[in-house]
């Protein structure tokens, strides 16, 4: 009990000796009384963060492009590719040339909904731009029977657009396709009824 007394009050009297050393510092070195140097050490601690945050810019370009970021899509069908022509404002706007799917949202003003270019979005418009065609029969990947010169046009289409945008995915077989594909690997699996 005496034992903790005594170290409560040497504690104390050790703060109290920090203290008296640390006026006395204060005093020699700057003739200013605590009072006066903390205050004085206050302001010029506001002033130069004040100064700082005049010349150093924050940079969040980073967390903004982390947002804008493209997801990478991988392999989608011309139906799924439709669902991304901008009717609904939380999916990105895509649209493909030969089969690439580029994202190309951060042209909202060309491709989102009422935009000169809307109607190539959310799907293959290769044969469209090749042809500089905005006919409803033009929208589409067909490029069956264009010749030299268009498919010309189309390439630099298509360098703008990988220039430009980035590349999210790619367009697969159509769906119904790929169930002909799945029915076909049924069919010669042991279950079924048919087999011999
Ligand atoms: C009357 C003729 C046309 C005019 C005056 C015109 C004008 C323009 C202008 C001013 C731009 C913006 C360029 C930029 O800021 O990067 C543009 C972009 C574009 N044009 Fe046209 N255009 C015409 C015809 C066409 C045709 C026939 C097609 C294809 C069928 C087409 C497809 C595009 C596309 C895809 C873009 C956007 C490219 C991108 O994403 O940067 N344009 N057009």
């Amino acid at each position: 009990m005496l034992t903790i007394k005594y170290l409560n009050w040497y504690h104390h009297r050790l703060k109290m000796g920090l203290y008296a050393i640390a006026v006395e510092a204060i005093n020699d070195y700057t003739g200013l009384s605590p009072t006066a140097f903390f205050t004085i050490l206050c302001l010029m601690v506001i002033t130069y963060k004040f100064v700082c945050g005049m010349f150093i810019v924050v940079d969040d370009s980073k967390a903004v492009r982390r947002r804008n970021e493209p997801v990478q899509l991988g392999e989608m069908t011309e139906e799924e590719l439709w669902s991304y022509n901008g009717s609904d404002p939380n999916k990105p706007l895509l649209m493909a040339i030969k089969g690439q799917i580029y994202d190309v949202s951060s042209s909202r003003m060309f491709y989102g909904p009422g935009g000169a270019y809307s109607m190539f979005t959310g799907r293959d418009a290769s044969r469209a731009l090749a042809l500089l065609s905005f006919k409803p029969q033009d929208l589409n990947g067909n490029l069956e029977g264009l010749g030299d010169a268009e498919l010309d046009i189309l390439r630099d289409w298509e360098f703008k657009f990988m220039e430009k945008y980035p590349r999210v995915g790619v367009i697969t077989a159509k769906e119904n396709s790929k169930q002909s594909g799945d029915k076909l690997e049924h069919e010669i699996s042991d279950d079924h009824p048919n087999k011999d």
